[in-house]
C-alpha cells in the first residue's frame, strides 16, 4: 500500500486550543499561493461517514459514552476517512494536511482517559502500519496557556466540558509521543507569534524535501 502512496501526508497536533487551526490555515494559504495541490481534512471527520461518527462523539448529549466506546469510534472514523479520502488524495500526488491524526488517540485515549498504548496501537492497526505520517507537526504550549488564548470554547463539545486535569494529562500524552518519535515529529514553540511559527513550519517542510 505504501508504494501507491505518491504525495506526503502531514498531521497536526497539539492540545486543544494551542493554534493548530491557524497554522494549517496559513500554510494552506501558502500552498494556493504556490500553486501546490494539496488536500486539507481533519479528524475526526473529513468524509461523509466519518463526520458523522464525529457528530456523535462531540454531542455534549452523549455524556453517557464509555472511553472505550470513544476510542473505537475514533478509530473507525479514522479508517474509514483513510481510505475514502486520504488515500486518494495521497494517490494523486497531493499534499495531504490532516487537522489531528492517531497521535491525538495515544494523547487523548490512552494517556488521558487511561485506556493505555496497547489497546489504542491494536484498534489503530490500520493506521499505523499502512498511513504513518512523513511529519507530524506538534504545536506545543500547554493547557493552561491554550485555555487562556482559545477564547469562546464551546461549552456543548463534550470533549471541551472536560477538566484541566484530563487536557494536563493529554499535554503529557503528547510529549511522550514526541519523545518516542523524534524524527517524525517537528515541534514548534506554540508561544511564538503566529507569522514566526508559519515560517519555522515552512522551514522544516522545506528541510525535509516535503516543500521546494
Ligand atoms: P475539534 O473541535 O476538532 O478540536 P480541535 O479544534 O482542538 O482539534 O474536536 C476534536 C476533539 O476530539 C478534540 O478535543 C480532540 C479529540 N480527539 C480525541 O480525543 N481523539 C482523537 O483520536 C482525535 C482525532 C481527536
Amino acid at each position: 500500500m505504501e508504494s501507491l502512496r505518491k504525495g506526503k501526508f502531514i498531521t497536526f497536533e497539539g492540545c486543544d486550543g494551542a493554534g493548530k487551526s491557524t497554522q494549517i490555515k496559513m500554510l494552506a494559504d501558502y500552498l494556493d499561493k504556490e500553486g501546490i495541490l494539496y488536500l486539507l481534512t481533519r479528524e475526526p471527520g473529513g468524509g461523509k461517514i466519518s463526520e458523522a461518527i464525529r457528530s456523535i462523539i462531540l454531542d455534549g448529549k452523549n455524556a453517557d459514552m464509555t472511553d472505550e466506546c470513544e476510542a473505537l469510534l475514533f478509530a473507525a472514523a479514522r479508517v474509514q476517512h483513510l481510505s475514502d479520502t486520504v488515500e486518494p488524495a495521497l494517490k494523486e500526488g497531493k499534499l495531504v494536511l490532516c487537522d489531528r491524526y492517531v497521535d491525538s488517540s495515544f494523547a487523548y485515549q490512552a494517556t488521558a482517559r487511561g485506556l493505555g498504548e496497547e489497546f489504542i496501537s491494536k484498534i489503530n492497526a490500520f493506521a499505523l502500519e499502512h498511513f504513518l505520517p512523513d511529519l507530524t507537526v506538534f504545536i506545543d504550549l500547554t493547557p493552561k496557556d491554550a485555555f487562556i488564548r482559545k477564547h469562546g470554547a464551546d461549552q456543548n463539545d463534550r470533549m471541551e466540558q472536560a477538566g484541566m486535569f484530563f487536557h494536563e494529562k493529554v499535554y503529557e500524552g503528547f510529549i511522550s509521543r514526541v519523545k518516542g518519535e523524534p524524527e517524525r515529529f517537528y515541534c514548534v514553540d506554540g508561544k511564538q507569534t503566529p507569522t514566526l511559527m508559519h515560517e519555522e513550519i515552512l522551514s522544516a517542510l522545506k528541510k525535509r524535501n516535503i516543500l521546494k
